[in-house]
């Protein structure tokens, strides 16, 4: 039985006295309800420290945004993933579709970028996704298909059950259409074949989580298919009641 992990992805929002406001309020949800899922905030990389504190001996865990695929060195802007864990970063979100659409990220950089995070300890959450026009041209099994495999090919066999998967439709992410659950665990049970391909024991226990407009009033029905493990949630991130109820969702 796979546990749940519900994540929140801040994205480019926040700000010292809303971050602390938000951790404060999650956290005394979660002691209050108590919860049996993982639960972790990706936040922006100036409020690691911040956030890293505020969470310290909580049931709720750190992660960042995205992660270098370099090691220390010269690449200005990046952070590499040994900063992310002196942060206690847990987890790693790789491929988000907005760096794959704003920053140009490859299916190669993405998976360079997993196997980075793996080498520091990280969590990677591997978000793949279709765009509108890719679904409505059959192509949703393809695209998916393909950007899993790209991190499959560099990951060593021993690795998979490291990793996260997140299924985002490109077309439901902030637009408050969701993917119906049905269609969701269509693809959710297509990517999971693709881990067991590599090692069907592993494949068994990895996290694949969806990602687009999960809500408190659509979290229930999304969570209940068999091969949807968490949410990796967006704009209901950022209101601790709305996180909360996912939280909640997610028992
Ligand atoms: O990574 C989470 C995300 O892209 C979904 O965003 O706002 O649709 O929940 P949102």
């Amino acid at each position: 039985m796979r546990r749940k992990l519900v994540a929140g992805n801040w994205k480019m929002n926040g700000g010292l006295a809303a971050n602390a406001a938000l951790i404060a309020d999650v956290k005394a949800g979660l002691a209050a309800a108590g919860t049996q899922a993982d639960v972790a905030v990706c936040v922006p990389s100036p409020y690691f420290a911040q956030v890293q504190a505020a969470v310290a001996g909580s049931a709720l865990a750190l992660g960042a945004q995205d992660v270098s695929a370099h090691a220390n060195g010269a690449y200005t802007g990046e952070v590499s993933g040994a900063m992310l864990a002196e942060f206690a970063c847990k987890y790693a979100i790789v491929g988000h579709s907005e760096r794959r659409a704003y920053h140009g990220e490859t299916d190669a950089v993405v998976a360079a970028k997993a196997v980075a995070a793996l080498k520091s300890g990280l969590t990677p959450i591997v978000c793949v996704g279709e765009t509108l026009g890719e679904r409505e041209a059959g192509q949703t099994d393809a695209v998916v298909g393909r950007q899993v495999d790209a991190v499959l090919a560099v990951l060593d066999v021993a690795d998979v059950e490291k990793i996260v998967v997140a299924y985002e439709p490109v077309w439901a992410i902030g637009t408050g259409k969701t993917a119906t659950p049905e269609m969701a665990q269509d693809v959710h049970s297509k990517l999971r074949g693709k881990l067991s391909a590599k090692n069907a024991v592993a494949a068994a226990k990895v996290q694949i989580l969806y990602g687009g407009s999960m809500k408190p009033d659509n979290a229930k029905e999304l969570l209940a298919m068999s091969d949807i493990d968490g949410g990796l949630i967006g704009g209901a991130a950022l209101k601790a009641v709305d996180f909360l109820a996912i939280v909640q969702a997610a028992q």
